[in-house]
């Protein structure tokens, strides 16, 4: 049988973990004949709940599942990692200055950063999934210089999934029809799902769904905004559908891309589409399985244009406010 891969979860004892976890180890990452090493990191106050969580692990008996190491300790918790998936942070509450959650995350996406190029293996890769999470994982990038920058990633999967439904939806068919779907710049309310280039059953979607002021209008905010729908709605924020789409940032990262389709994710910007280099962002991107690329020659118009601007504008800001805190 093949050797385990071992994977990394940092704030494993959260909402999205206990969706997260038990994909992993079930084969949602790598497939059905991959063994997997989960190495589960959590705060100190927080190792209790994760024995629980440990406890539910065992009890699945999943076939693919090789060892579980809980840990508060970065230095175990990296040994030797292949993928490390950051979801622990602390998101933005009510009162809270930007300012002082960007020096909160910064401290443990610095240390995060150190624990990984110390320990991980030398193939390791890091999906960013805590918010900030493409401000996050500039700082951990940045802190991890033996790490090669196009080993780095930050979510938006959940973003294109939540378009995808979204158009699938309103054109009248199954989500598996549409494709080319790429979410440009931030994963905040500042990114830009890309209906334009978008396409249901091959055709573009602006020639499939004849309601352009949707597209333009409701369809962005709808996606812009999903997050805090689905707090109004239940109270807490969206867990299992980010665990979802970690997978499936994770999956579409290994395996070969679709004949002529392409997946968003954020990555560090090479200047592509005259974006700043260095900045985390998403753009279209798609692989080989092993080695990844920017999808290069999409059309943007100016309408395009003036959205990836100004998400381009928010992730500069968010860069130079990280950069003066001195964390990066
Ligand atoms: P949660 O609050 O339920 O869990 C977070 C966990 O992280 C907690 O168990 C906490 O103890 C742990 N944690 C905090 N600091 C840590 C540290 N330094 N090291 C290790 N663990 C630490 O939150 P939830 O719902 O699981 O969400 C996690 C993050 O994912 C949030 O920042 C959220 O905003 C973000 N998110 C990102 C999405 C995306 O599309 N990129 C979508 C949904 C959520």
């Amino acid at each position: 049988s093949k050797a385990p891969i071992t994977v990394a979860v940092t704030g494993a004892a959260g909402q999205i973990g206990y969706s997260l976890l038990f994909r992993i180890a079930s084969g949602a990452l790598f497939g059905p004949d991959q063994p997997v090493n989960l190495r589960l990191i959590e705060i100190e106050p927080a190792l209790g709940a994760l024995s629980g969580v440990c406890m539910e692990l065992d009890d699945c008996a999943f076939p693919l599942l090789n060892s579980i190491t809980p840990t508060a300790d970065l230095d175990e918790g990296f040994k030797g990692v292949n993928w490390g998936i950051l979801v622990g942070s602390v998101p933005r509450k009510a009162g809270m200055e930007r300012k002082d959650l960007l020096k909160i995350n910064g401290g443990i996406f610095t240390n995060q950063g150190k624990a990984i190029e110390k320990n991980a293996a030398s193939d390791v890769r890091v999906l960013v999934v805590g918010n900030p999470c493409n401000t996050n994982c500039l700082i951990a990038m940045n802190n991890a210089k033996g790490v090669p920058s196009d080993r780095w990633f930050a979510m938006t999967r959940l973003d294109e999934n939540r378009a995808k439904s979204q158009l699938a939806a309103k054109a009248g068919v199954h989500n598996t029809s549409v494709s080319n779907l790429a979410i440009w710049g931030n994963h905040s309310a500042t990114q830009y799902p890309d209906f334009y280039n978008a396409k249901i059953d091959g055709k573009p979607v602006t020639d499939v769904i004849s309601d352009h002021d949707w597209l333009k209008g409701d369809f962005i905010s709808t996606v812009q905004q999903r997050g805090a729908a689905i707090i109004k709605a239940r109270g807490l924020s969206s867990a299992a559908s980010a665990a979802n789409a970690a997978c499936d940032t994770v999956y579409s990262l290994t395996h070969p891309t679709a004949e002529g389709d392409w997946t968003s994710v954020a990555v560090c910007s090479d200047g592509s589409y005259g974006i700043e280099k260095g900045l985390m962002f998403s753009f279209p991107v798609r692989t080989d399985g092993s080695k990844w690329e920017i999808v290069q020659g999409v059309p943007v118009n100016e309408f395009s244009q003036a959205k990836i601007k100004a998400t381009e504008d928010e992730l500069r800001e968010e860069r130079a406010a990280v950069t003066e805190l001195g964390l990066i």
